[in-house]
């Protein structure tokens, strides 16, 4: 019969659980999620589990990254389904704090990241957002004490600013990031995908179409200035509300003029109706 996955609520849990692993010389690898798990979720814990012998997989919608005028309250939560999915995946522990846990009274610390988390893209648009990010991160490393930590490309700014807080506060944990897990028509896996209506939903690729030809076209030798202005034609005409579209060093984030100053990553913020999406793409 298959163990029942263990779900840890209290850091006094979680301490013995990852002890167990430890007293075994067992490594460990996190993959931090806010919940509403889906198939991109999935494929970060398949590398996981390659990369180490014990995977925990933190569920945890974290107010500290949302503003208030944000969808934290709506974010969707389903604890016991996402938990039945990482029991299959042979996930070993959960860890689902709440937020009197995570953030007990009398918490007054929050990370302030620079370098890529001012780059001037979602940091432009969300300006607590990667402060949040950071700040917890950090916590749940400092928790977990994980050898490896899976993030996705997907919020490719956040991987940066998540690899540097790593390295800059010797958090001892190696930060490998997973390429985006995409539908069949190219739309990049997201907890909220959930929020497009089916008239959206159709015309949401979109987002990943366009990038694909600005790579090609950059690719090709074309400048990448017009080369971005058509592509916020292109995103406009289809119905999307344009917060960027960048060409940026796919290392630093800072502004490329030509393909010379690559190697470059196309990111783009754009919002279809109440929904706001990400996508991001090498040249
Ligand atoms: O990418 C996410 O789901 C969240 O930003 C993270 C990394 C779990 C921190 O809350």
């Amino acid at each position: 019969m298959k163990a029942i996955l263990p779900v840890t609520r209290t850091l006094k849990a979680l301490d013995g659980a990852v002890a167990r692993f430890r007293a075994k010389r067992e490594t460990v690898a996190l993959v931090p999620t806010m919940g509403a798990l889906h198939a991109g979720h999935l494929a970060l814990v398949r590398l996981a589990r390659k990369k180490a012998d014990r995977v925990v997989v933190s569920i945890f919608v974290n107010p500290a990254q949302f503003a208030p005028h944000e969808d934290f309250a709506s974010y969707p939560r389903r604890l016991s389904a996402d938990v039945g999915v990482l029991g299959r995946e042979g996930v070993d522990l959960v860890w689902a704090p709440d937020t009197a846990v995570m953030y007990p009274q009398g918490f007054s610390t929050r990370i302030a990241p620079e370098g890529p988390a001012l780059a001037g893209l979602e940091d432009a648009f969300r300006p607590h957002f990667f402060g949040g990010v950071a700040t917890v991160v950090a916590k749940l490393f400092g928790q977990v004490r994980p050898d490896i930590a899976v993030f996705g490309q997907k919020d490719y700014q956040q991987l940066k600013v998540v690899t540097r807080l790593a390295a800059d506060l010797d958090l001892r944990v190696k930060v490998i990031g997973l390429p985006t897990v995409r539908e069949k028509d190219g739309l990049a896996l997201s907890s909220r995908n959930l929020y497009l209506s089916a008239e959206e939903r159709v015309r949401a690729p979109a987002l990943h179409r366009v990038l694909e030809t600005c790579a090609e076209r950059i690719a090709a030798g074309r400048p990448i200035k017009g080369v971005m202005a058509s592509g916020l034609t292109a995103l406009t005409r289809d119905g999307f509300a344009v917060d960027y579209l960048e060409a940026r060093h796919a290392e630093t984030l800072a502004p490329v003029k030509s393909a010379k100053d690559g190697p470059i990553r196309l990111l783009v913020a754009a919002r279809l109706g109440a929904t706001r999406l990400i996508d991001n793409l090498a040249v």
